[in-house]
């Protein structure tokens, strides 16, 4: 089978039928027409990220969708999702001391400030808004800027490229090329002149082609995740009727995390070097695994009633919606404090807050890398307390 993408629109948060009551490891169609296989279930998912055998490297995996390198080519320095240890370890403990909860914590002011900032903008225009260049792209547009340094005068442009990325059909190849540009540019001005930021930081430690990739990888993978999770989780509470709870046992974020699971394209997948088994059946030499997140979060053995999303649910913590093993997300701290603020703040600001238009005319992202929707039409009532 080829991997199914298809929601149901009426269940926009529910995992593609064609996913239902599959065993744990499944044949799957690639991309470029190879046999390789889908993991689903928790368990398998763990085996195949945790075993050091399976490789994330770009020139040995196949795309179970499409694929966005070309076949064989090997990773270029610094980008070192696609790369496996010890060459990927060289950059994770780079980066790690610089990800913890502490140093995150740290950007919290910034973020409420980008966050209230935009919603005085919403309150001044008044209702309705499109939530998603609103307030749910900019947060982690600007908050990758501060993370890197970027200079405040280019903000505007660094956000119009970055928004380009995750809208579809707003030119993202272009806009990829433009970022890289840029990140280019901006890595040899720290070099020459560095600031009190992490890109000052790398360039003391890495070739300015490492540092740029490094800065590339930071910017796609914290920003559409990040964005989706904002729209597609204030979609999913306004649907179910529920209200943001901050305190809710294992952390509200963790069960939209787990019950959304934005990654679902079969990433991350995995080749095998050489016969491996998983689940019951061998993985031969040379065959991909890819994973559907959205499956596995749902994965009856490890979640009770999987499908129902209950924000006091305590076991929410085991989802695998960051990864699992040597690439489990480098952000994850820091999504998760933009994902609190992000709700929190607009929550608290429009407690009234619901969809403008009805939830089957919000246009989902099935076919995009990261699942989302690419607009969120909301309302208020005008007075609502500033
Ligand atoms: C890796 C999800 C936000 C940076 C990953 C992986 C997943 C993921 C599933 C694993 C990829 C793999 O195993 O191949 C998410 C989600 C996010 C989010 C759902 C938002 C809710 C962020 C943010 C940043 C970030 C904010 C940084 C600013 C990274 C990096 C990796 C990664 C650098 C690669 C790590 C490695 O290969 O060692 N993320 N991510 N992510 N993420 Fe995130």
């Amino acid at each position: 089978m080829r991997l199914p993408l298809e929601r149901d629109p009426q269940h926009p948060f529910d995992p593609p039928a064609g996913l239902r009551g599959l065993p744990p490891m499944t044949r799957l169609e690639l991309a470029d027409g190879h046999l390789g296989w889908l993991a689903t279930t928790h368990e398998a998912a763990r085996t195949v990220l945790a075993d050091p055998r399976f490789s994330a490297r770009q020139d040995l995996r196949r795309a179970a969708v499409r694929a966005t390198v070309p076949p064989g080519a090997a990773p270029p320095p610094g980008f070192f999702v696609a790369m496996d240890p010890p060459a990927h370890t060289r950059y994770r403990r780079l980066l790690t001391g610089r990800f913890t909860v502490r140093r995150m914590r740290l950007l919290e002011p910034r973020i409420e400030r980008v966050a209230a900032d935009h919603l005085d903008a919403m309150a001044a225009a008044g209702p309705p808004a499109d939530l998603v260049p609103a307030y749910a792209l900019p947060i982690p547009s600007l908050v990758i800027c501060e993370l890197l340094g970027v200079p405040y005068a280019d903000h505007d442009f660094f956000q119009d490229r970055s928004t380009r990325l995750a809208l579809p059909g707003r030119d993202a190849q272009g806009a990829t090329a433009d970022l890289a540009a840029y990140l280019t540019e901006l890595v040899g001005r720290k070099r020459k002149e560095p600031g009190d930021d992490l890109l000052s930081e790398l360039t003391g430690e890495l070739t300015d082609e490492e540092a740029t990739n490094v800065a590339l990888i930071l910017l796609v993978a914290g920003h559409e995740t990040t964005a989706n999770m904002i729209a597609l989780g204030v979609f999913a509470l306004l649907h179910e009727g529920l209200a943001y709870e901050e305190d809710a046992a294992a952390g509200a974020e963790e069960e939209l995390l787990r019950w959304l699971s934005v990654v679902h394209l079969g990433v991350p997948a995995r080749a095998a070097p050489e016969d491996v088994e998983v689940a019951g059946v061998t993985v031969r030499k040379g065959e991909t695994v890819a994973l559907s997140l959205p499956a596995i979060n749902r994965d009856p053995a490890m979640f009770e009633d999987p499908e129902a999303l209950r924000l006091d649910r305590a076991e929410a913590r085991r989802h695998l919606a960051f990864g699992h093993g040597v690439h489990q997300c480098l952000g994850q701290q820091l999504a998760r404090i933009e994902m609190r603020i992000g709700y929190r703040a607009l929550f608290g600001r429009f407690p009234d807050l619901r969809l403008a238009v009805p939830a089957t005319e919000v246009p989902l992202r099935t076919d995009a890398a990261v699942y989302g929707v690419a607009s969120l039409p909301v309302t208020w009532i005008t007075g609502s307390p500033a």
